[in-house]
């Protein structure tokens, strides 16, 4: 049996980016699907929806309120019902929490959480009002489950996802509407890249180290591999999961100790 998405219309939030983003919507449309791209800026969001086919762009902050009405109105207005909403914007915090200030704070819990919930709300509201069944996949993070110094805050965030996850499974579930997420390790993207450059004087020794030692698998995960999960739980094929969070880490979360410490 294949995984097949055609007809089904599915929102990737923060598409546009070089990281998930970009692999989850590469698998959508191999799967059949329309790939409807959202990020903050418009252009960036049309310059990556020009990657597929058929595919449409929408910009706006998940976790503005008007952005979020806009963005759905502009969604029915030129593609009708939205089957699948991927909810992979997401940004991150390398910094103690005790040296963390509000607006930051806020920030991240603002976009990691807040947006999740926003979306999520007015994307049930128009799968009911078109009574038609969907489905929703979270992108939270092995740090959900466990983390480092300076991720304490983001940690906290990817756990609210993991429960949010569980919650709107067990709320929408009468609806036909299954919610599910993934739980990446560490995969490539501009963003993380970023941030550890922030923490760390030598990031691509870490990362290089991180493979080697800390994963029971000794290569990274892609985004395409993370993609291939998000639309296996977008798709029939998991027809009777929901309120999972898959971990797509290799491992990582598996491991004790590091490989060199034990072997
Ligand atoms: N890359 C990793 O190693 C990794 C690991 C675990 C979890 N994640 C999670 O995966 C998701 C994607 O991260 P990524 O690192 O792959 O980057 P990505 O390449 O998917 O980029 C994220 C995109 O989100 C957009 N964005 C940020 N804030 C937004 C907002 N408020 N509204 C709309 N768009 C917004 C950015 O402009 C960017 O294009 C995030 O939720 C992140 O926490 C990433």
């Amino acid at each position: 049996m294949q995984i097949d998405l055609t007809g089904k219309n599915i929102l990737v939030t923060g598409g546009a980016g070089d990281g998930l983003g970009q692999g989850i919507c590469e698998v959508v449309e191999k799967s059949g699907g329309r790939v409807i791209v959202n990020d903050l800026k418009l252009q960036i969001a049309q310059d990556a929806a020009k990657k597929y086919n058929n595919a449409f762009a929408v910009a706006g902050d998940v976790c503005n309120q008007k952005d979020v009405s806009r963005m759905f109105d502009e969604i029915k207005e030129s593609c009708g019902t939205i089957h699948g909403l991927v909810n992979n914007a997401g940004i991150g915090l390398g910094k103690y929490a005790q040296d963390t200030n509000e607006a930051e704070f806020n920030r991240l819990y603002d976009v990691d959480v807040k947006g999740i919930w926003m979306m999520t709300q007015a994307f049930v509201k128009q799968l009911l009002e078109a009574r038609e069944v969907g489905n929703i996949v979270n992108i939270s993070s092995v740090h959900a489950f466990a983390t480092m110094h300076r991720m304490a805050l983001y940690a906290g965030a990817k756990s609210a996802v993991n429960g949010l996850t569980r919650g709107l499974a067990v709320e929408l579930g009468q609806y036909n509407i299954r919610c599910n997420a993934i739980a990446p390790g560490m995969v490539y993207s501009d963003q993380t890249v970023d941030i550890l450059g922030k923490m760390i004087d030598d990031p691509q020794k870490w990362i290089e180290e991180h493979k080697s030692d800390h994963q029971c698998l000794n290569f990274f995960s892609s985004a395409l591999d993370c993609g291939n999960v998000v639309v296996f739980l977008l798709s029939e094929l998991s027809r009777s999961i929901t309120g999972q969070t898959i971990q797509v880490d290799n491992g990582t979360t598996n491991l004790l100790y590091n490989n060199k410490y034990t072997s």
